[in-house]
């Protein structure tokens, strides 16, 4: 069977990863990057040539996608048009990412606990706003940003500033406080099978300070939520979402568990990057069926195990990120990383003339497993040691909210 993944990052890798240890399993992707290239085959994206013309060449059995521009320019709607097997929403739902308006109004319309908001059309309608709200206070682009449309105010200063930077039309909203999750399903738009529950780091620094990226680092642990938790996710936010829209695909909630209980930040319509790494590698049934299944309208009763013990992804960036950086710096002993255990998933790397070298912001993600958060935490650590690029920066404190949880309830109990 013919399996194709659209993408080149550390979540097409871990996916890509993952499926190739399917029976019977060869894996594409296009482009792909060099993690990929060690477990399937690279496909280039001529420019010209659709991603139904490479899923078509190769007689791909099915198609699963990675980020969600694709997704938003209605790749899915142009394989089902062609009977072609594909993981992910049409372009109507892909709206849920491509627009914080649209989402925003969708939630008020289903009644999906979300933050206060308000939309403004221009600065006049932005500074009332802000005099509504107050400060700290969130200040959100309408459009794909790559992680870098969201502004988090403190004060008027820097939110006078963000209004300089985020231009168009703007979702202005409510300042949430308490953890954040990423809770994200397959739906094949009746049914839904959960993912394990992860948390992201989005901030670039330790201790959550400095700003946005696209991830830091991740890790899975069944212990992120209860299971009260969950249902009330599942019941308030994942099947109206999938019964409204007839969600296909990866639906993801970002989450904020405040005192009044789940209240959705933003909503993305593809797995998580960087959560697709400890998801893949704590996964520990086989992915394939249900992707299939997600693809056929056939996910009713398909269930997914999981390894107890949890796993942790370290994210290694390039100097600078998520500002300017550079790129073509040579990466050392990858091989020695993983001599510990740890997996280490490309996201931003490219085969130069000497070798392995850096090609992105965020260039690896060393994912290691343990019986315990602090196992976990530990494994991926040791592996991250010994890999090295010139520029090379990392959180030093993924999952320390994890064990930070685990000590309240001991304390607690
Ligand atoms: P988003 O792209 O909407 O998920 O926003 C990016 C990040 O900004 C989130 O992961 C949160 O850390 C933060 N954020 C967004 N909206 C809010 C909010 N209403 N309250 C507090 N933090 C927020
Ligand atoms: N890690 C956050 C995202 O994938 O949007």
């Amino acid at each position: 069977m013919k399996i194709l993944v659209l993408g080149s990052g550390g979540r097409e890798h871990a996916l890509a990863w993952k499926l190739a240890r399917s029976p019977g399993v060869s894996v594409f992707a296009a482009p792909g990057n060099p993690g990929i290239a060690k477990v399937g085959t690279c496909l280039p994206v001529v420019a010209g040539a659709s991603y139904l013309e490479i899923a078509e060449a190769i007689g791909a059995d099915l198609t699963v996608v990675g980020p969600e521009a694709p997704l938003v320019a209605g790749v899915v709607d142009a394989f089902r048009a062609h009977g072609r097997k594909i993981v992910g929403p049409d372009r109507r739902a892909a709206q849920l990412e491509g627009s914080k308006v649209f989402a925003k109004n969708f939630f008020a319309q289903s009644n999906i606990s979300t933050a206060e908001f308000v939309t403004v059309e221009n600065e006049t309608d932005a500074r009332k706003a802000l005099d509504r709200f107050g400060f700290p206070v969130v200040l959100k682009a309408d459009g794909l940003a790559a992680g870098k449309g969201v502004i988090v105010a403190h004060d008027r200063n820097t939110a006078e500033a963000a209004l300089g930077t985020l231009k168009g039309r703007l979702v202005i909203e409510e300042f949430l406080r308490g953890e954040e999750v990423s809770f994200i399903a397959l739906c094949d738009g009746r049914d839904v099978v959960p993912l394990a529950p992860t948390q992201d780091h989005k901030a670039v620094f330790d201790g959550d300070t400095g700003p946005n990226t696209g991830g830091m680092g991740a890790y899975c642990d069944g212990a992120i939520l209860t299971e009260a938790q969950t249902r009330e996710i599942l019941d308030g936010v994942i099947y109206p979402t999938v019964e409204a829209m007839r969600f296909t695909g990866f639906l993801y909630a970002g989450l904020m568990m405040t005192a009044a209980g789940p209240k959705v930040l933003e909503f993305n319509v593809r797995l998580g990057d960087p959560e697709t790494q400890p998801l893949m590698h704590r996964m520990a049934s086989d992915f394939l069926p249900a992707l299939m299944a997600a693809a056929s309208g056939e996910l009713a009763g398909v269930k997914l195990e999981w390894r107890s013990g949890p796993s942790v992804c370290v994210v290694l960036a390039s100097g600078g990120y998520p500002g300017a950086y550079e790129t073509g710096k040579a990466i050392r002993e990858i091989d020695a990383a993983e001599a510990t255990g740890a997996t280490v998933f490309h996201a931003g790397t490219r085969m130069g003339a000497a070798g392995l070298e850096t090609a992105g912001g965020r260039v690896l993600g060393v994912t290691a497993a343990g019986d315990d958060l602090a196992g976990a935490i530990d494994g991926a650590y040791e592996a991250v040691r010994r890999v090295a690029f010139e520029g090379m920066h990392y959180r030093t404190d993924i999952g320390r909210k994890g064990l930070e949880r685990y000590n309240r309830k001991t304390v607690g109990t």
